[in-house]
This record gives structure tokens, C-alpha cells and sequence, in this order.
């Protein structure tokens, strides 16, 4: 009888919008050559389907219409990445149906990432939910003037008449949907190394967070 061969270690990377947690994942798995996973544009395709179907994200029915046409890759880039579905997406996401819909790809994903060495996976609840048992888990943050620059600077290009203070208001509706909803409510888990990114380089953010999860990969 052979043993079991042991799990792919996860590293969950959980934190609040615009800080930094999508570049520092992508930039992990890349150094470590594990698969990267984010998790916002899987809550995020189902909101765009909700609004390419003329639905209300906040309905239970529309949303659930949209997870059943949902599939991985089904929505391309450039709409996932608009101000209005990431609005969108914090809609459905309050929704536990949407949750547990979307919630066996996720296991399956860290249980068995593509390349078979490991997986690194961003969202709000992935250290809390999704992978409690991870290996490592990084709860990233930042200020939220500091968040609402570096997103006012990442959609001004697409759309140059959205002001600062628009975007401030709707990164702080955000934060309050997704800490105060009841189902799988944006927190550190216990054992999740806290990340300020607020006065760091991406390059110094990324240095501190492979620190942290070598430390705990090597332990
Ligand atoms: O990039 P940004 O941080 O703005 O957003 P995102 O990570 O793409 O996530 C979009 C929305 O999906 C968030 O505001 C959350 O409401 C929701 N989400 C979630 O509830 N759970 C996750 N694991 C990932 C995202």
C-alpha cells in the first residue's frame, strides 16, 4: 500500500479592495511556481451576467439565474474589471446561495491546483471559509485614502470622468457590505499575518508578504 501523497500547500491572501492582495498573489505564485486563483472575478462573472441579462444583483432570483450560466472564463477580462460590476459583485456576494455555488470550485482549485505544486488564492474569506487549513494566510490592507488613489489611478485611464470622491464613497460602501454581510464576512482568520501596504512599494509589499509565507511554508 503507497501513502497518500500530501496535499498541495494553499497560501490564502484575504484583504479589502485596492490593496495591493490581486498583485501580491499573482506576484507569490509566480516566485513560489505555484497556481494562482482569484477569487473577486469568479463573484465578479456572476455579477456582469447578472447585468448582461438586465437583472438586479441584489435579487436572489437574477443571481442564481446567473450561476447557472456561470463558468469559469465565460466573461471576459476587460468587463470583469469595470467599477460597475466590481459593485456589483459585492451585491451577489452577500447572497449564501451565491456562496455555496461557487464554493466547490474553490475547495477543488486548492485541493488539486493545475500544476500540482501548490496554490495561492485571493479573496475575502479564503483563510476564514474556503481554506482554513491553508499553510500560509496574509490578510492585506491599507488606508483607505491610499485605496481609493490607487483606484482612481487604475480606472482613470478607462474612464477619466469619475472623480476621486466617487471613487472614495464607493470603496467605503464596499468595505461595510463585505465586513458587515453575514454570510462569510470579510475578516482576518486568527493566524493570518496582517500586511499594511499603505506606505509600500509593490515590490517591498511582495518582499514582506513571500517572508511570510516562506517562513510558514518552510515550518
Ligand atoms: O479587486 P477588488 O478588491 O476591488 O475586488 P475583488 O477581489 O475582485 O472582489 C469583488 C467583490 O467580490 C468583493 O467586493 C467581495 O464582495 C466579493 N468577494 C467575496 O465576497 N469573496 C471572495 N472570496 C472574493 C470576492
Amino acid at each position: 500500500m503507497t501513502a497518500a501523497a500530501p496535499a498541495a500547500p494553499v497560501v490564502a491572501i484575504d484583504g479589502t479592495a485596492a490593496s495591493g492582495k490581486g498583485t501580491i498573489a499573482r506576484a507569490l505564485a509566480r516566485k513560489l511556481h505555484f497556481d494562482h486563483l482569484d477569487t473577486g472575478a469568479l463573484y465578479r462573472a456572476v455579477a456582469a451576467l447578472v447585468l448582461r441579462a438586465g437583472g438586479d444583483p441584489a435579487s436572489r432570483a437574477d443571481a442564481l439565474e446567473a450561476c447557472k450560466a456561470f463558468r469559469p472564463g465565460i466573461v471576459p477580462d476587460a468587463e470583469l474589471r469595470s467599477a460597475a460590476v466590481g459593485e456589483a459583485a459585492s451585491q451577489v456576494a452577500v447572497l449564501p446561495e451565491v456562496r455555496a455555488a461557487l464554493r466547490d470550485y474553490q475547495i477543488s482549485f486548492a485541493a488539486q491546483p493545475p500544476g500540482g505544486r501548490g496554490a495561492v488564492i485571493d479573496g475575502r474569506d479564503i483563510g476564514t471559509v474556503i481554506c482554513p487549513a491553508a499553510a500560509a494566510k496574509i490578510f492585506v490592507t491599507a488606508g483607505l485614502e491610499e485605496r481609493a488613489r490607487r483606484r482612481w489611478r487604475e480606472i482613470h485611464a478607462r474612464d477619466p470622468a469619475k472623480s476621486y470622491e466617487a471613487v472614495l464613497e464607493e470603496l467605503t460602501v464596499r468595505d461595510a457590505r463585505d465586513s458587515g454581510r453575514a454570510a462569510a464576512p470579510m475578516k482576518p482568520a486568527p493566524d493570518a499575518v496582517l500586511l499594511d501596504t499603505t506606505d509600500l512599494s509593490i515590490d517591498a509589499a511582495v518582499a514582506a508578504a513571500l517572508e511570510a509565507v516562506r517562513g510558514k511554508l518552510e515550518a
